[in-house]
């Protein structure tokens, strides 16, 4: 990679030396796609993250196979890749279920998944977000007996796309059960990419005065609206050190029609190398890893970096 392809390191003060990329582009970045993504393109995806040196790859979700068909797979592609070494592989479970389909697999990392709203519990889970929560409580206690880290991911705790403005108590509330239940951490998902940087602190300070600590918070931006990287910023001067992102910017929901990709990993990476941030991750395999996956998906990255780095190739 030549210099004009890495930016100028300018330190900003106070933020944090070092940032956990929580990478979520084979689960939230693949959901979405409508056509079947092969089993063996998914496990090549997730080694060419892990080996572009991404420490958390979220790899997929043992859901209801009729919710979500591309991730219907799960039973296949989680052997393929458990056993790389030194990669966190966190998997999505909505129910006991899904915890026990991952646990039979040797999964060590479980994320639940809840709602700030009532229209998103229901689309999402089927169940209002009080019953979600009933659901989740005996899955977060099984997996935490069996020795695996559990994250909490909060939908829409941003705004809603049936419900509109979102108040933070209310997502609070739910935050706080998903902690009390014994999650190790949060992670506040924009699901429509609606949040701008002011509301993303106000939600932070919120958390804080509730009880919950910083460093057990991860942020999930969604780029709809292009705010992503500056509500990443406004989360990192609040101390986050926990970042989620997908590779190639791929991603959506697919119980969420407005929710479009996910912040692009290798924007966040150009913004936090040129800030003096280490991630770990080296941003030209990185690059390379979404140029080839564009390839299989037949349509260029989103990512404006992925575009700037890769326009030989792409
Ligand atoms: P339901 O239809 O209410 O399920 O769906 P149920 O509990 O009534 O069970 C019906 C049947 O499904 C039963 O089978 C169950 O065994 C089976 P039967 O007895 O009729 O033969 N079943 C399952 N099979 C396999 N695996 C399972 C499972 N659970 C039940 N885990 C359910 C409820 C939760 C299952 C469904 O709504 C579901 O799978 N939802 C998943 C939706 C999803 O994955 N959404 C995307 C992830 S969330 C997201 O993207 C947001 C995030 O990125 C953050 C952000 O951006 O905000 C995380
Ligand atoms: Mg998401």
């Amino acid at each position: 990679m030549s210099t004009e392809q890495l930016p100028m390191v300018v330190p900003a003060p106070d933020l944090p030396a070092r940032v956990r990329i929580h990478e979520v582009g084979a689960r939230d970045g693949l959901q979405n796609e409508k056509i079947a993504v092969p089993t063996e393109v998914k496990a090549e995806f997730i080694r060419r993250l892990a080996d572009a040196g991404l420490t958390t790859v979220e790899a997929t979700s043992f859901v209801h196979p009729k919710w979500v068909p591309q991730l219907a797979d799960a039973e296949e592609l989680f052997p393929r890749v458990r056993d790389l070494s030194g990669v966190a592989l966190p998997v999505l479970v909505p129910n006991r279920r899904g915890l026990e389909r991952a646990l039979a697999l040797g999964a060590d990392r479980i994320a639940v998944f809840a709602s700030a709203t009532e229209s998103f519990a229901k689309a999402n889970l089927n169940r209002t977000v009080d019953e979600s929560l009933s659901v989740f409580e005996p899955v977060v206690r099984e997996a935490k007996d069996a020795g695996a880290h559990v994250r909490g991911y909060v939908s829409m705790c941003f705004g809603d796309p049936w419900e509109g403005a979102v108040p933070l108590h209310q997502v609070a509330r739910v935050c706080t059960a998903l902690r009390d239940m014994g999650c190790d951490e949060l992670s506040l998902g924009d699901t429509i990419g609606v949040a701008t940087p002011g509301h993303v602190q106000e939600l932070l300070n919120l958390l804080n005065e509730e009880g919950v600590p910083t460093d057990e918070i991860g942020v999930h931006f969604h780029d709809t609206y292009g705010q992503a990287l500056a509500n990443t910023y406004a989360a990192l001067e609040h101390g986050v050190t926990t970042v989620d992102a997908s590779a190639g910017g791929l991603g959506g929901c697919p119980y969420a029609k407005s929710a479009t990709g996910n912040l692009a990993t290798e924007d966040l990476v150009w913004m936090l190398h040129g800030l003096g941030i280490e991630t770990g991750v080296d941003l030209a395999r990185l690059t390379a890893t979404s140029v080839w996956m564009a390839a299989h998906l037949d349509r260029p990255s989103p990512s404006r970096t992925v575009r700037a780095l890769s326009h030989k190739e792409q």
